[in-house]
């Protein structure tokens, strides 16, 4: 049994959703979880894995993620880690839109080597978007709505343990 922690930041609840869902399949194997808004991170004393998780804002993974990874850099770099990002980018029809979310993770990721890495596709909820926020997905003609995989989100989180060696 390992101790894990799921850190994430969330700006309108669907990335926090995600984490906890990848929490509970982490528990349901038998670890345990704390699933932790990154700010509220005080310490890594502890945890024998890390997963990373934010969403993705303006073509950037919100830059708390970035500042997560300078801050906690050398407890990281001797923990097995995992990151996922969320946005809208998976549901593109360009590939190349999707390669260059996967460059921009793996740029935000940089200092560390992840175990694993992916983007799930998330949601986009017009109610809880600022006037702006819905000026500017409108112009880009963002897809609306809950494009969540529960059941590919909780796979990859079962893959999880086996890849961490844990
Ligand atoms: C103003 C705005 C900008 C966004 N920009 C991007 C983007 O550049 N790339 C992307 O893939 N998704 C983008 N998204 C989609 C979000 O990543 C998606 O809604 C995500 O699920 C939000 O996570 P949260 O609910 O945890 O804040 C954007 C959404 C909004 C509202």
């Amino acid at each position: 049994m390992a101790r894990i922690l799921v850190a994430y930041v969330s700006k309108k609840g669907s990335t926090a959703e995600i984490a906890h869902a990848i929490g509970k399949e982490l528990q349901v194997a038998g670890h345990l979880v704390d699933v932790t808004e990154m700010k509220s991170v005080l310490s890594l004393e502890g945890y024998n894995s890390v997963v990373i998780g934010g969403p993705f804002y303006m073509g950037s993974i919100m830059a708390d993620v970035g500042k997560f990874i300078a801050r906690y850099e050398v407890a990281l770099k001797k923990v097995p880690v995992a990151a996922f990002a969320v946005g809208l980018a998976p549901l593109g029809k360009d590939p190349a839109e999707r390669d260059n979310a996967m460059k921009k993770l793996q740029k935000t990721l940089e200092p560390l080597t992840p175990v694993a890495m992916t983007i799930f596709a998330g949601r986009l909820d017009l109610t809880k978007l600022s006037w702006f926020q819905k000026w500017i997905t409108e112009k880009v003609k963002s897809p609306v709505g809950d494009f969540r995989d529960w059941t590919a989100i909780a796979a990859w989180a079962r893959e999880l343990p086996a890849k961490m060696g844990v």
